[in-house]
């Protein structure tokens, strides 16, 4: 018999076969009572395929006794509750390294993006006011000065990229790592102080709340611009908005946000802000390498083998 599996949220079509031919499916996300499924076959279900953003709370995980393993399509967890499933001792897993290079890729996309305006360079052709004068001069990135906020697995591919467009880099975690050349700063306020540019790609979850705070925002400055390709939960959003409307904050590139999918509206109308949905793993391959590894950990765990990549 094939092992049961609840599935939160759809994946790739891909994901969806091969989740289908290993297990017997129980689709959430398409029950119009999700609450009634669970209590209806929660009983026999023993795995979990979630997402990053979708997660899987306590009560879903209490509402699986015999749950053995969640697998979550993305590398950040922090809508997983890891404490409880530790607690009932559910593995769960992940998806690191496989993204790297796209996330990287977008936050030096929306570093370039807002340092050189492209967005409304864009607008500014399409809406012919290049026919009237040229544009104004924009910022170039060659011996500016980028601080990372989380130089993890991403964060050190982000670094490597930023090399090669000649910025000096530092970084802000919370401890300085012996193998690294880039300086450390234990302090995220003098890291921001002391740089033209932030970006957070730290995980979220409570000890990371909104550590990129009004602070943090005032000391990167009026020059200053804030890419965002953790998590909305890292920075104060309203702080965010009110740094960029009184123009104490130079501009920000932000792929995610406190309320996905819903964005401040006060963002919508900013030339110095461009926004992304979500969106730095979204390319073709690097999803379906993410999904290639949600099936692949649930596969190894069901045939008595190790997960591959367990949190
Ligand atoms: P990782 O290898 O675990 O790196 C995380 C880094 O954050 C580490 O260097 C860690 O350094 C630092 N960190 C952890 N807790 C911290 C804290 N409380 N304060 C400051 N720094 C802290 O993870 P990764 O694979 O690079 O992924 C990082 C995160 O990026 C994910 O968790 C996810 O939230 C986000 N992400 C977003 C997207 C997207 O689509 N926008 C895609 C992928 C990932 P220390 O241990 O020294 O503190
Ligand atoms: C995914 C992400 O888009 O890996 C992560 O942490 O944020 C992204 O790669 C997300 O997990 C899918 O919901």
């Amino acid at each position: 018999m094939k092992p049961e599996l609840v599935m939160v949220g759809p994946m790739m079509p891909h994901v969806m076969e091969a989740l289908d031919s290993d297990f017997s499916v129980h689709r959430l996300w398409e029950a119009a009572d999700p609450a009634a499924l669970l209590d209806k076959v929660g009983g026999e279900v023993r795995a979990i395929a979630t997402s990053g953003h979708l997660g899987a709370d306590a009560a879903m995980i209490d509402a699986l006794p015999k749950l053995e393993i969640i697998s979550c399509y993305g590398v950040g967890v922090d809508a997983i509750d890891l404490g409880h499933a530790a607690k009932r001792k559910v593995i769960v897993t992940n998806t690191p390294g496989v993204l790297n290079d796209d996330v990287a890729n977008m936050a030096i996309s929306l570093l370039l993006a807002t340092s050189r305006q492209i967005c409304l360079g864009d607008r500014y052709v399409r809406e012919g006011k290049w026919l009237e004068k040229a544009m104004h001069l924009t910022r170039g990135l060659r011996g500016r000065k980028l601080g990372i906020l989380g130089l993890g697995r991403i964060g050190k591919d982000i670094a490597r990229k930023a090399e090669v467009f000649g910025l000096e880099l530092s970084y802000n975690g919370r401890r300085k790592q012996d193998d690294v050349s880039y300086r450390f700063y234990a302090d995220l306020v003098e890291m921001a102080r002391d740089n033209d540019f932030l970006i957070a790609i730290c995980p979220g979850g409570a000890a990371t709340d909104k550590i990129v705070n009004r602070a943090v925002l005032d000391a990167l400055g009026p020059e200053g611009i804030f890419i965002n390709v953790a998590r909305g939960s890292v920075v104060d959003e309203p702080a965010l908005v009110a740094a960029l409307q009184d123009g104490s904050l130079g501009g920000a590139g932000l792929d995610v946000f406190a309320e996905e999918p819903k964005v401040p509206e006060a963002l919508l109308t900013m030339d110095q802000v461009v926004l992304q949905p979500h969106a730095a793993s979204a390319t073709v391959e690097t999803r379906r390498a993410m999904g290639d590894l949600v099936v692949d950990n649930l596969r190894a765990h069901f045939a008595g083998k190790p997960a591959l990549t367990p949190v």
